[in-house]
């Protein structure tokens, strides 16, 4: 018997073979009776550097937090290679390889850059050498200001050090929420070149990004969440191409792409 009504794939594009991180129709939410997190999913595979975009208060952050134990799931599934991690605690989860930096509060400010590198690794301190050496290599400002209580530095400096910390514990999996808001274009970039580094030296990275239009460029694949559901999924470039993607997520993109498509065809009617 045929059916009418076909499923779309929530993981469009996705690699074969089983994902690092999985999420599956996740219902969570802060307040007893009201679900933010209304049938979410989310698939990482090992190597892969994924997005979540969406407009504000979409659910992005509840996700990230639900993958990390920070809001509690009231059904579905969240597995690490296979096994159940569905509201295990952010220690735990650190042990088992996941790291976390959050949209907000993300340093603790009365504490040195150096201390905060310290409180990434409080789960295992006798690394510390090790593992410092590995986090400047990646952000050389950590080292030349690592006395500076890391209330006193700029934006930017600060999402280094949360950055960093969260890869003290070297995590197989990243999690990231909005590494470059707030930050000038500049800064946003250098977040983006960096987090494509960490990626490509085998951090498995679940980033949600307010600048969509970047986030697509950067990612392997990208999640468009709305309401608490899964809207769109599949490669960063697919969603940047797709006409319903760009009308009601990507905004100012559009007026961009009818520009371009307009100087295509201007430069073909010249060349043709
Ligand atoms: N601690 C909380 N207690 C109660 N409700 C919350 C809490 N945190 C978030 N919410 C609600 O959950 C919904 C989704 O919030 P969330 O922070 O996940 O959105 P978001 O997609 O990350 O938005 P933004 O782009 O603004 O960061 C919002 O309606 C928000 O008001
Ligand atoms: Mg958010």
């Amino acid at each position: 018997m045929s059916t009418t009504v076909t499923e779309r794939d929530p993981h469009a594009g996705a690699p074969l073979g089983e994902p690092l991180l999985l999420a599956e129709d996740v219902v969570a939410g802060y307040l007893p009776g009201v679900d933010i997190l209304r049938g979410c999913s989310l698939a990482l595979h090992p190597g892969e550097l994924v997005g979540i975009i969406g407009p504000n208060g979409a659910g992005k952050s509840t996700l990230l937090k639900a993958l990390f134990g920070l809001v509690t799931v009231r059904s579905g599934t969240v597995t690490l290679a296979g096994e159940d991690i569905k509201n295990h605690r952010a220690d735990s989860l650190v042990r088992r390889g996941i790291g976390f930096v959050p949209q907000n509060n993300n340093v603790f400010p009365t504490l040195t850059i150096e201390e905060n590198l310290q409180m990434g690794l409080y789960q295992a301190p006798r690394r510390f050498a090790e593992r410092f050496e590995a986090i400047v290599d990646i952000f050389p400002t950590l080292s030349e200001r690592r006395k500076q209580r890391a209330g006193s530095l700029s934006g930017g400096e600060r999402q280094m050090v949360a950055m960093g910390r969260a890869l003290m514990m070297d995590p197989k999996v990243l999690l990231l929420d909005e590494p470059s808001a707030g930050l000038s274009p500049v800064r946003q970039d250098e977040t983006f070149i960096r987090t494509r580094k960490i990626n490509k030296a085998g951090v498995s990275i679940v980033i949600v990004e307010q600048n969509a239009r970047r986030c697509l460029q950067i990612c392997h694949r990208a999640y468009v969440l709305d309401q608490g559901t899964n809207a769109h999924s599949g490669p960063g470039r697919e969603l940047m191409d797709d006409p319903k993607v760009i009308q009601l997520y990507l905004g100012t993109l559009a007026a961009d792409v009818e520009k371009a498509d307009a100087d295509r065809a201007g430069s073909a009617q010249i060349s043709g």
